[in-house]
């Protein structure tokens, strides 16, 4: 399985901090942003990495990760999406890279406590379709929310105003090689973005969608609260250690 990290986009939701810098460059607490999630895969075993930048300086990845030496790593890859076409958009950069094998997707500015081995391997297990992460929100409006029938995902709503369930959809999400052929069947949403949870609906009617419920605590970090929220869960816990434990 190869991992690809998001971390692109304008972040306008945290202007000015991201007038000048690319939002997954800012630090939460003791590291930058783009670490978390770069950690949460490394510490899962998924080590071919392909990083999607976009926006603003985007060297700047360059002159901070390098070949990934501070992950233990020998290699690792980069790609830049122009603008800000959505999530899906920047995932479809990789499509080369990928060389029809899974992938595991995180989000630049998705921060986890605990180590997503398990369900990595369970989704090797799987062998194809997909499969999603849900944790349970105080906040559901801010997401994709999940909607269960027993032991299935039925729908995912992004950002609905009245949320059927209070179970975001994180940022972490598992796909078998045909997520790329499903990409490029979206359509721009309101937005105007290209919109994952599209791609996940779609895997939802294929019946190839499995969930699990996140153990351990998880945040974004694209809004000041969130970041700040960020911070104090690191500070307080340790997220996705250097000891992978
Ligand atoms: C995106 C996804 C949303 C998901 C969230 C997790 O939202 O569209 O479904 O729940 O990431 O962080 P965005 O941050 O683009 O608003």
């Amino acid at each position: 399985m190869k991992g690809v990290i998001l971390a692109g986009g304008l972040g306008t939701r945290l202007h000015p901090l991201t007038k000048i810098t690319n939002k997954h460059l800012l630090p939460i607490y003791d590291k930058p942003m783009v670490y978390y999630p770069i950690q949460s895969l490394v510490n899962a075993g998924v080590t071919d990495i392909m990083i999607v930048t976009g926006g603003k300086k985007p060297g700047e990845f360059l002159s901070l990760i390098g070949n990934g030496a501070d992950f233990g790593l020998k290699h690792i890859n980069y790609t830049y999406q122009r603008g800000e076409g959505g999530i899906a958009e920047a995932l479809d950069l990789a499509e080369h890279w990928a060389a029809g094998e899974p992938i595991c997707v995180v989000l630049g500015d998705n921060l986890i406590e605990k180590n997503i081995a398990k369900a990595v391997a369970d989704f090797r297990a799987q062998g194809r379709g997909a499969k999603i992460m849900l944790k349970e929100v105080h906040d559901p409006e801010r997401f994709g929310v999940a909607e269960l029938d027993g032991e299935r995902v039925v729908a995912i709503e992004e950002k609905p105003k009245a949320p059927k369930t209070n179970l975001a959809v994180i940022g972490i999400y598992m796909y078998d090689a045909r997520v790329f052929d499903v990409i490029k069947t979206l359509e721009p949403s309101g937005r105007g973005e290209l919109e994952i949870t599209d791609v996940n609906n779609w895997y939802i009617k294929d019946g190839s969608m499995t969930y699990e419920v996140l153990d351990g605590w998880w945040t974004d970090a694209g809004t000041f609260d969130s970041m700040l929220r960020a911070a104090q869960l690191v500070a307080e816990g340790g997220a996705n250690r250097m000891d992978g434990a």
